[in-house]
């Protein structure tokens, strides 16, 4: 029999269907909005994969009723959104999208830096509000340099060293904590390692790369944000609740902090009344870290190309849990 697939979203590219549809039966969400639950739960029911976004929620219920589901082909690199002991021990494979967004979300990542010392986003606004009164003025939105300064880079997978690698070109110190050390990275790229607590005490900014697990969610809460310096800086293009949100707020608004630059938030999309909204040292993106054409692109086809692996019975390349085979065996 011919295996099904279901794609959530009308927006991935043909290109990808296109791998998918030679090895299955592709049927795509017709509507220009996510499947509601209940569709999810219908369609999954019926497939043998699933082609999926972050926004999806894959859990213990979507994989009670998919009972032919084999492979789940997250088009994302984190996968925070799929339960993914519950798919190992319903021997379902979970495939995600690592590599190819690692520099486009690291160009955002500096992009932010930039913006949010260099107030960039809040002088595009002084201009369009009218409030560019006078020339010149020696103090007008002035903002912080970054040459010099250090950087934290909390979590260092392949985005965190790709903007290590980055701001090696404006002269910046650059410290990180992970929970695994990599002491080739260090040599290569004049990293230093240090706690968490001290990478917050002595950075001017600070990145955050680490997956949205159990560990770090809200892993910089009150107490952290209260380590940082007065006038240093936060960026975070990883996901939202590795942050406390409110402390964040709270930090920001007394000004306990000199700015944040967010492209993830504890709950997407943003409110339109998100206190967060309400702030001049904050820049505020709507999860566009990996939004090149060429890297969505790109997503969409390896997420394919996982589930069509998956499907003729190869190790997909990207496999998140490869216990699975381990327990496809022993059952
Ligand atoms: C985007 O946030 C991703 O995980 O790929």
């Amino acid at each position: 029999m011919v295996p099904r697939v279901y794609v959530t979203s009308n927006e991935v590219p043909q290109s990808a269907l296109g791998i998918l549809k030679p090895v299955a039966q592709v049927r795509v969400n017709p509507r220009d909005k996510p499947p509601s639950r209940g569709e999810l739960l219908r369609e999954a029911a019926r497939v043998e994969g699933l082609l999926c976004l972050l926004t999806d929620r894959i859990d213990a219920r979507v994989m009670e009723r998919a009972k032919g589901l084999r492979v789940i082909g997250n088009m994302a690199v984190g996968y925070d959104n799929v339960e993914i002991d519950e798919a190992t021990n319903r021997g379902i494979m979970v495939t995600n999208t690592p590599g190819i967004l690692t520099e486009t979300v690291a160009d955002l990542t500096v992009g932010l830096m930039i913006a949010i010392a260099r107030r960039i986003v809040e002088a595009d606004r002084y201009v369009r509000r009218g409030r560019w009164k006078v020339r010149w003025s020696p103090m007008m939105m002035v903002g912080s340099d970054i040459t010099g300064k250090t950087l934290g880079i909390y979590g260092l997978g392949r985005i965190g060293l790709a903007v290590a690698k980055r701001v090696r070109g404006f002269g910046m110190k650059t410290v990180y904590y992970d929970n695994v050390r990599n002491q080739q990275a260090e040599r290569d790229h004049n990293l230093v390692f240090v706690t968490l607590d001290n990478l917050l005490e002595m950075s001017d900014f600070v990145t955050i790369h680490v997956p949205l697990t159990p560990e770090t969610r809200h892993s910089i809460g009150q107490k952290e944000l209260g380590l940082m310096k007065r006038s240093s800086f936060l960026i975070n293009t990883s996901r939202g609740a590795v942050v406390d949100e409110k402390a964040l707020y709270s930090a920001l608004a007394d000004k306990r902090l000199a700015g944040a630059a967010l492209d993830v938030f504890e709950k997407e999309p943003l409110a339109r009344d998100n206190p967060l909204t309400r702030l001049e040292n904050a820049i505020l993106l709507p999860h566009i870290g990996s939004a090149s054409a060429e890297t969505r692109v790109a997503m969409a086809e390896l997420a394919a190309r996982n589930i069509v692996a998956a499907l003729r019975g190869e190790t997909p390349p990207n496999l998140v849990n490869k216990q699975v085979f381990r327990l496809k065996c022993v059952r």
